[in-house]
């Protein structure tokens, strides 16, 4: 398995462009499932979920052409209705495809995705919302049935659950209602950006959808929809991936283009807070390291609150910053895996009952760590940046799942990085 070796020590400066969202870009592509007509998305990150998705969707019969950051995919025969085991493990957001298969075809056999290294990943809220548009769910072998034979039709769907809003629970319901019969309120709705850019995405195909952004959705169901051109929004977890790495590394100031400022608000405001310096543009945001940087605490929340999957990254930049920060994640409590790859390199971490209590040490040092999951990996790349030595980071196929082009972006700022291949 390919490795990454971080060469500590090397100064920040310069620019780059942010990619399009992964997260924005994985219900975008399975929402072409709702129309026979020909469908352009552009700026798809070229990483391994959006590739998983694109294989899924071929699966079902989509015909899909990808070429340079753009995705043409028409799904004009849907060949089957099932996203297989071997597929949805690899990939838990392929769980997106019931809703759109649903309303396309009233029927969706979708393998359970089970858990992951951040935590059980239940999608008991997504199953309960599309019961109630009319489903019949149920599950044997590890798969979901789900069949709507007087085909769905719109009711009032509460969203919420225990740790707050499902952000692609909410996606798979409000691709169900747009070919609904009548009209869907949903409540305890996610305000993610990226449900936000999948309704502008149904609506530019057709659909009749208020109120995204909001806990409270209403969608009127329409006959058909058609084929469009859409652009996904700035990835905001990549850009504040890239802020923390500004705030950790930066020799003088970093700056990170094609972002959407107010989608990282809540990350911008900590990074002040923690002494950094912020300029804000239209579409750019320029960072630099705190003169005196203070720590902090953080507890993640549902957006507009701060990301859980901004919580990895912080633990990097809190491990070297002096005093005693707070991070708690209410959202995956297990979220961690980072914090033990991160003692080997020195950091005075203790986690318990979903938080991590960091007191910053002075430097890191250098020792082969593992990655875990997606945030988490990306996390060790930022530890690696100022560690003394070299860092060896492997199974960065988890950072591959979601970064495009990591490495060589921030070779890009003037960081040391090698991919070096498996042995
Ligand atoms: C999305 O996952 C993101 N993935 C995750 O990003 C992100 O961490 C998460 O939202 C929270 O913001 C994509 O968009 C592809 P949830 P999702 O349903 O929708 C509980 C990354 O690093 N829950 O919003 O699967 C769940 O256990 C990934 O890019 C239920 O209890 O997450 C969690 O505690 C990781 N029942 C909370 O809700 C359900 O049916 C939020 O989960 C569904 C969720």
């Amino acid at each position: 398995m390919e490795k990454f070796v971080v060469h500590g020590g090397s100064q920040l400066s310069g620019s780059l462009n942010v990619s399009g969202s992964k997260n924005a870009s994985l219900p975008i592509l399975a929402a072409t499932l709702l129309t026979r007509e020909e469908c352009v998305i552009r700026r798809v990150p070229d990483v391994s979920d959006t590739n998983y998705m694109l294989q899924i969707l071929q699966n079902l019969g989509a015909e899909v052409e990808r070429a340079s950051g753009n995705v043409i995919i028409k799904c004009e025969k849907i060949r089957s209705h099932e996203a297989p085991y071997d597929l949805v493990r690899k990939m838990r957001a392929s769980v997106c495809v019931m809703g759109p298969l649903l309303a396309r075809q009233n029927r969706a056999d979708v393998s359970l995705p089970g858990g992951c290294v951040i935590g059980d990943r239940p999608i008991d809220l997504h199953l309960k919302g599309l019961e109630g548009l009319g489903a019949d769910v149920t599950v044997d072998g590890g798969n979901v049935h789900l069949e709507a034979r007087r085909g769905l039709i719109g009711d009032t769907i509460d969203m919420a659950g225990k740790h707050g809003a499902t952000v692609l629970g909410t996606d798979n319901v409000m691709m169900a209602a747009v070919l609904a019969k009548g009209t869907t309120v949903i409540t305890g709705a996610a305000c993610e950006p990226e449900v936000v850019d999948l309704a502008d995405f149904l609506i530019s195909m057709g659909a009749k959808i208020s109120g995204a952004g909001t806990p409270r959705i209403e969608i009127e169901g329409v006959d058909e929809l058609g084929g469009v051109k859409h652009t996904v929004i700035p990835d905001r977890i990549e850009a504040g991936t890239f802020l923390v790495a500004g705030a950790m590394a930066a020799k003088d100031q970093i700056t990170l283009k094609r972002v959407n400022p107010e989608h990282l608000a809540s990350v911008s405001q900590v990074l002040e807070a923690c002494g950094c310096g912020l300029e804000i543009g239209d579409n750019t945001i320029s960072i630099s390291r705190a003169e005196n940087p203070v720590g902090a605490n953080i507890t993640t929340e549902p957006y507009p609150g701060f990301p859980t999957d901004m919580q990895a990254q912080m633990c990097a930049l809190f491990a070297t910053t002096p005093g005693l920060s707070v991070v708690k994640d209410t959202i995956f409590p297990q979220r961690f895996m980072h914090a033990s790859e991160m003692k080997r390199m020195g950091a005075n971490i203790e986690v318990d009952e979903g938080t991590a209590m960091i007191n910053g040490v002075e430097q890191l040092s250098a020792a082969p760590v593992m990655a875990s999951d997606l945030r988490a990996s990306a996390a060790l790349l930022l530890a690696g940046l100022t560690a003394k030595g070299n860092t060896e980071i492997s199974r960065i196929y988890h950072i591959d799942r979601g970064y495009e082009h990591i490495d060589d972006k921030l070779v890009g700022l003037g960081a040391e990085i090698e991919r070096l291949p498996a042995d």
